[in-house]
């Protein structure tokens, strides 16, 4: 399976920190194989446009952060998934746990907008993670089985991706032991192919870093990552894509 790798901005880099990133990355992955690898910028939505241009002849990709529930009509302020398609976008990224905490977006506004992104076209990148307190009591799987049932629309769902992200480890510097990942990774696995007898990739994010990103690429059942901070710099996101072997 082609590994993915998903650069989130989340909100930062402005025009000229983008322009010095994509002058840099292309530089960077000029002599890349990318055959096995596909890589996706995730900038937000005023500068999707320009990403696109930065990156229109190489075989790198856009997606966003987030998009509405609804594809298009009377919803002030809101970004519909025509519009992200139309601006270039193959991927949204959906349920990001800082949209769960800071936006209350619950399992089931996720399942909508999952439902309106595939209906234009998208790829939702579903994420899903437990926090500190649900891992101390051991509730890790429990959690992430309700998340997956509530926020994936179960009649599209070999058309998502899920992203496990631990809330305790996003921007932290902390990430899972390897042996807890593999066997995340495993159950989610055995929980969707139960649900709907088919596979979907499963990418791991969390304080991936240049230092620490061979070793999740190795893993079985890791079928990509997705990357906050580290992605910011050039020379930083290219040195993880790079660990690929
Ligand atoms: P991080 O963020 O790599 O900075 O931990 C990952 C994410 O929130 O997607």
């Amino acid at each position: 399976m082609r590994k993915l790798i998903i650069a989130n901005w989340k909100m930062n880099n402005l025009k000229l920190e983008i322009e010095d990133f994509s002058n840099r990355l292309i530089k960077l992955i000029n002599n890349k194989d990318l055959r096995l690898i596909e890589i996706a910028i995730c900038p937000s939505f005023p500068y999707l446009s320009l990403v696109n241009r930065f990156f229109l002849n190489t075989d790198l990709v856009i997606g966003a952060q987030d998009c509405s529930f609804r594809v298009g009509g009377a919803y002030t302020g809101e970004v519909s998934p025509d519009m992200l398609k139309d601006n270039g976008c193959k991927y949204v990224i959906l349920g990001h746990s800082e949209r769960r905490k800071y936006n209350k977006e619950d399992n089931n506004v996720v399942k909508i907008k999952a439902e309106a992104a595939i209906d234009s076209g998208l790829t939702p990148i579903i994420c899903i993670g437990e926090t500190q307190e649900e891992k101390e009591r051991n509730l890790t799987l429990k959690v992430l089985e309700e998340q997956i049932k509530g926020s994936v629309p179960l009649s599209f769902f070999e058309n998502v991706i899920i992203a496990y992200e631990p809330i305790w480890a996003i921007g932290t510097g902390n990430i899972p032991k390897i042996f807890d990942i593999v066997s995340i990774h495993t159950q989610l696995k055995k929980i969707i192919k139960h649900l709907i007898n088919r596979e979907v990739k499963i990418l791991y994010g969390g304080s991936v870093t240049p230092d620490n990103a061979k070793a999740f690429f190795s893993l079985e059942n890791v079928d990509g990552l997705l990357i906050g901070g580290a992605s910011l710099k050039a020379e930083s996101f290219f040195n993880i894509i790079n660990s690929i072997d």
